[in-house]
């Protein structure tokens, strides 16, 4: 930034007034350990002049200690900051710098760019407007050049600079130059971007970094900083529809009633249309109550209160949208997934997704593709592994306003989150609702749970009998199916090895099928209580997850978990069908409690364990826990 000298108030007042209204560009640098990211950044804030003297001091000693780049500075030292970072040389985390020049301010994320690292990128990328990707002018285009673009254009990056760094090692060759460039576009054309510029440069020696580099004289473009002082980004999130979830519902006394959030994307004036969503309701803007008075106008960020026109119902997690142009209700839909986590993604199994303004369950029904992010061919798939990329459908417990992550960043992204952990395990791109969400519609019945229940006087509930094969799951269910029918109750049993026979034909042992196995179990489960039985399940249901997805399936009380917690040593032992011996001699794969897991539960109602209680005895215990509980009143 320039020295400027500032005598008269006013000039003061205009000079900050300038720069208070300067566009703001965020743009994420990506590119490997060693195409000199990290230096390009570091020469950006060192030519702005915003490296502080006691900082480049630092940075001069550092050089001597750590440095790679002998006795010039070496400014990667400036960017990557973490201690481990300069042990192994690389980049690990996002780090958000902010630098601002005469004519813009900027705030950039450094991204590591192993493929390891692809989750941190994407952080950095999700609010970025343009992408610098770096390119060593020795090496050319790489597998890892192809996947930063890619996540960067999945990520809905619109704006490329290509940076072909260390045109000094090539001797500034032209040639060299013009390869990379056509490589770059012809990879590129299967991406969605709007503007691509390549650009030739020594990051390390300045060249075509501030001003234009006299060893290019074929380069007929702009130099970095110059350029990104004066590429148009869309002024995107304030030329779309109007968006602002609710985040309180502000009603200090009775006269007053307002919706308080910050607006997410477009603008608001009193007197526009407005409809609220989910419930469709319109109405118009009457005032903009801010920190600083009434407002004509409220944009994107700001956080304001609205108070309509009309007394309508609006409630926190509602979204209050452009009466012209609202967003969409769905809770099904498809969009593509980038798993964050170690643990895999299983389809059928349960997360939260989280949007801008509301929390609901959600599971992947189908793993459509995956996208492999370094070719971008696509690949059949059961599960996802951390950092990889997929097109998926997914089924909500309840509808979201939404728009196409195309149209609306902020309203078209979800995170996946860990029911159990509470951990961020993916990151979603909303592309489209399904069209059968909007076809199938709940059929109201006349006789429903509770007529069918008390024509049978009885209590629906299902018994859910866990733990490892060989356990006595079946023996005991089934000796309860036999005293409750003997009470003249009406039951039914769903057994593992039974329904694997049929309904569940199709399903192995790994972890994916396992987790399907269950989902298909539970909601028949549910169908089977909802016809007013008492249903018996006897699946070694190893997961956590989906036990607890059925749970949640079912009414309040209905699910009783019965853990068999039998041992493995005893369950071993008695191995009544062989199958351990079998596992043990690596005839079968994935055997539970051998080479698959199972994950004991902590909290179930009743647990019996069959090496100390005779199967009988078990048997009436459980039916003593229905009698004490209430469920056989009636
Ligand atoms: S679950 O894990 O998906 O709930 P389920 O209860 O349906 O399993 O099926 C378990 C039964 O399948 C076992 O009792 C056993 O007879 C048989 N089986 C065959 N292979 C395996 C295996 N790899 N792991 C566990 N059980 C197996």
């Amino acid at each position: 930034m320039s020295n400027v000298a500032l005598t008269e108030k006013d000039d003061v007042i205009e000079y900050l007034a300038a720069h208070e209204h300067k566009g703001l560009l965020r743009f994420i640098t990506c590119g490997s350990v060693d195409d000199g990211k990290s230096t390009l950044i570091g020469r950006l804030l060192y030519d702005s002049k915003l490296i502080y003297d006691d900082q480049l001091a630092a940075l001069e000693s550092d050089t001597k200690k750590h440095g790679t780049q002998g006795d010039k500075i070496d400014f990667a030292l400036l960017v990557d900051g973490l201690a481990a970072e300069r042990e192994q040389g690389i980049t690990i985390d996002v780090a958000y710098r902010f630098f601002s020049t005469e004519k813009r301010k900027f705030i950039v994320a450094d991204t590591p760019g192993h493929e390891q690292y692809t989750r941190n990128m994407a952080t950095g990328a999700s609010t970025a407007e343009l992408a610098v990707v770096m390119i060593d002018a020795r090496r050319g285009v790489l597998t890892q050049t192809r996947r930063h673009s890619y996540i960067a254009s999945l990520l809905g990056i619109r704006h490329i600079v290509v940076a072909v760094n260390k045109m000094d090692l090539v001797d500034f060759s032209e040639k060299v130059f013009r390869e990379i460039e056509a490589d770059y576009l012809e990879f590129a054309e299967q991406l969605d971007f709007e503007s691509i510029t390549v650009i030739p440069l020594s990051a390390l020696d300045g060249d075509n970094i501030l001003t234009k580099s006299r060893k290019t004289p074929w380069y007929d473009g702009a130099a970095l900083l110059p350029y990104l002082e004066t590429i148009q980004v869309r002024a995107n999130l304030s030329e779309t529809p109007f968006r602002m979830p609710v985040q309180w519902v502000n009603r200090p006394n009775l006269d007053f009633r307002g919706f308080s959030g910050t607006v997410a994307s477009g603008s608001v004036q009193p007197g526009d249309e407005i409809v609220v969503l989910p419930s469709a309701k319109r109405s118009k803007v009457s005032s903009i109550v801010s920190m600083d008075g009434d407002l004509d106008e409220a944009g994107p960020d700001m956080a304001v209160t609205l108070t309509l026109e009309d007394e309508i119902d609006v409630s926190r997690g509602d979204v209050i949208c452009a009466g012209q142009a609202p967003a969409e209700q769905t809770d099904q839909f498809a969009a593509h997934l980038l798993w964050m986590s170690e643990d895999k993604l299983y389809p059928g199994r349960q997360y939260f997704l989280k949007t801008a303004n509301r929390v609901v369950s959600a599971t992947v029904t189908e793993l459509k593709h995956k996208i492999n992010v370094n070719t971008l061919e696509h690949m059949s798939g059961k599960t996802l592994e951390l950092n990889e990329v997929a097109f998926c459908n997914f089924s909500l417990s309840a509808p979201i306003a939404f728009d196409a992550y195309k149209d609306n960043r902020r309203t078209g992204s979800f995170v996946l989150i860990d029911k159990r952990t509470n951990a961020t395990i993916g990151a979603g791109m909303i592309d489209f609702s399904l069209r059968r969400a909007q076809n199938v519609h709940w059929q109201d019945l006349d006789v429903d749970k509770s007529a069918r229940a008390g024509a049978k006087h009885q209590r629906p509930c299902v018994l859910w009998f866990t733990g490892l094969s060989g356990s006595g799951k079946s023996t005991v269910a089934n000796l309860v199916e036999k005293r409750l029918h003997d009470m003249g109750r009406h039951t039914y049993i769903l057994d593992g090895d039974n329904v694997r026979h049929g309904l569940n034909k199709d399903l192995g042992f790994t972890d994916a099928d396992r987790v399907e196995n269950i989902r298909r179990v539970a909601e028949t489960a549910k169908l089977m209580a909802d016809a007013g039985l008492i249903v018996c399940v006897s699946f070694i249901s190893p997961f956590q997850s989906e036990r607890r997805m059925a749970r949640e399936l079912l009414a309040d009380g209905e699910f009783i978990e019965v853990y068999i917690s039998t041992p493995l040593e005893v369950c071993e032992k008695r191995d009544v069908k062989g199958l351990y011996a079998k596992a043990r001699r690596g005839e079968i794969k994935n055997f539970t409690g051998i080479d698959s897991a199972y994950e004991p539960p902590q909290l179930a109602e009743v647990d019996v364990d069959t090496s100390d209680v005779p199967a009988a005895d078990a048997a009436d215990r459980i039916v003593e826990y229905l009698h004490a509980k209430g469920y056989l009143d009636g």
